[in-house]
């Protein structure tokens, strides 16, 4: 028998400003998607913004409905969407916020683990790292692959 360890490693920021430009950019685009969030069941807002290799941003917000599972997270309907209307383009990074009531989370909220498995597919298909920015509003977290994210993805198939 070996016994294993995985470490994770991520950056934490104090400040959007802390962040290089595209990140920000990318971190300031998932903030303002938490205001196009339909969320009138939990009020927990949640954007997300994908960023392209070509340096495109698309937006996201999480959508519910009276039918709970019928409605789809901020990660997966921004994933779902750049996926969607740019197929043949690689998607590098994906920025998340989440807040209620206009005030962002104080520590980032972290991506359930559906959207984690979506966020793989989509690295896999990119063949490139996804860096995942989480933004809170005295936090940000960077983790520089989904992987970090979601130890031992399952890409098998
Ligand atoms: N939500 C997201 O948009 N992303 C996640 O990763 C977790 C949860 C949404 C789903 C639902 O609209 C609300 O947050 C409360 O769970």
């Amino acid at each position: 028998m070996t016994s294993k360890e995985i470490k994770i490693a991520y950056q934490e920021f104090d400040a959007i400003d802390e962040l290089e430009a595209k990140d920000r950019e990318l971190a300031q685009a998932a903030v303002e998607a938490t205001a196009q969030a339909y969320a009138p069941y939990s009020k927990f807002n949640v954007g997300a913004a994908v960023l392209f290799e070509d340096g495109v941003i698309v937006k996201g917000a999480n959508q519910e409905n009276a039918a709970y599972p019928s409605g789809l997270c901020a990660e997966r309907t921004a994933l779902f969407y750049a996926s969607a209307s740019r197929p043949d383009k690689a998607m590098v990074a994906i920025a998340i916020a989440a807040g209620q009531d206009g005030h962002l989370c104080e520590t980032p909220a972290t991506p359930c683990g559906a959207c984690r498995q979506v966020m793989a597919q989509y690295q896999l298909k990119s063949g490139l790292p996804m860096r995942v920015l989480l933004v809170g509003a005295h936090k940000i977290w960077r983790f520089e692959k989904v992987d970090d994210l979601l130890p031992l993805i399952f890409d098998s198939i």
